[in-house]
């Protein structure tokens, strides 16, 4: 039987725990990590395959491109992150120019795998990836606001003291400050949350200025956004079909085309089965255009 294969594209802060969490869970039979800094990747490759005797045997080495060949999927978390006060946009010029470098090298190997992206602006970056790769989109995802979603469910539960995993909500929309809140959908067992407009308000801006906070508080996030990247991996190799937040090229959804936007999409061993519909609210439509709209903009200015 083939052996299943992931690639990380940047063992920074992001692909590193990330390797680690997929380790540590044991998803696939072989880790490649590549970086620009080569010495960082070894060093990951090394440190880890330290912990062999305590773990389930993947075979985990600093690679090449060449070994993107046989890969099931390929993660992308190289590039600037944000410092202090930065936004996600603003890493825009600096990501493009190392993603267009990126991707052609992955194109000389293979065109089989599905490419995951995490590097920010995620939504713009994985536009980016989809067009300039050519590859079909439901193999091209992006992390999307899976790990907004994830945010938000852990702050409703710790206010209604429920367990996140009981919590059902969605934020859909640009990763970063364009996103939203679907509160009209937001339920604990199909029963409406009981939670006051204040109450509200602040999960929200929790949710959305979370980022902000941890990089001001020690400089980099890491370990939510592996877990909700282990969690797409699962989806994808296991063939669950599990509903996740992810970034998905819209066509004709809700009014919106032509751009890359976080809503629940289906996925499965071909990445992205299908794309599911929410009844939104007017108010929530509005956001959900005026986000769309944002990054149709950004779009426009960038180069072929
Ligand atoms: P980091 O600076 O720790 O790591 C980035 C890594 O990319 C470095 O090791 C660097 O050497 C490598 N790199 C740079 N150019 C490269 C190239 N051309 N080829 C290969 N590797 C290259 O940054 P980080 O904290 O790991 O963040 C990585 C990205 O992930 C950032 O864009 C950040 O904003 C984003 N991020 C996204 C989410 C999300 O929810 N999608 C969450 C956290 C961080
Ligand atoms: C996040 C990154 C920085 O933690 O996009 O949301």
């Amino acid at each position: 039987m083939k052996k299943s294969r992931i690639v990380i594209i940047g063992t920074g802060a992001v692909g590193s725990t990330t390797a680690y969490t997929l380790l540590l869970r044991n998803r696939m039979d072989e880790l490649v990590l590549i970086d620009a800094n080569a010495d960082k990747a070894a060093g990951d490759a090394l440190d880890m395959n330290h912990g062999m005797p305590y773990l389930g045997g993947a075979k985990v080495w600093a690679g090449t491109y060449e070994d993107c060949a046989s890969a099931d999927i390929i993660i992308i978390t190289a590039g600037a992150a944000q410092k202090p006060g930065e936004s996600r946009i603003d890493l825009l010029k600096r990501n493009i120019a190392i993603f267009d470098s990126i991707i052609d090298q992955v194109l000389l190997h293979t065109r089989d795998a599905i490419l995951l992206i995490a590097s920010n602006p995620v939504d713009i970056m994985s536009y980016r990836s989809w067009k300039k790769s050519g590859l079909p989109a439901n193999r091209v995802i992006g992390s999307g606001t899976l790990l907004d979603s994830a945010r938000f469910r852990y702050l409703i539960g710790q206010k209604l003291h429920i367990d996140p995993r009981s919590v059902h909500a969605h934020i859909i929309g640009e990763h970063g400050d364009s996103e939203l809140p679907v509160w009209s959908l937001a339920n604990v067992a199909g029963t409406e949350l009981q939670l006051s407009a204040e109450d509200k308000n602040e999960i929200f801006v929790n949710t959305r200025d979370a980022a902000y906070q941890i990089i001001q508080a020690k400089g980099a996030t890491y370990y939510a956004i592996a877990l909700a990247l282990d969690r797409i991996c699962t989806a994808i190799l296991d063939d669950e079909g599990a509903v996740l937040n992810v970034s998905t090229l819209l066509q004709n959804y809700r009014g919106v085309s032509d751009t890359y936007l976080g809503i629940p999409c289906i996925i499965d061993r071909n990445g992205i089965r299908s794309t599911l519909e929410l009844d939104l609210t007017d108010q929530e439509q509005d956001l959900f255009t005026q986000s769309a709209d944002k990054l149709k903009n950004i779009l426009e200015t960038l180069d072929n």
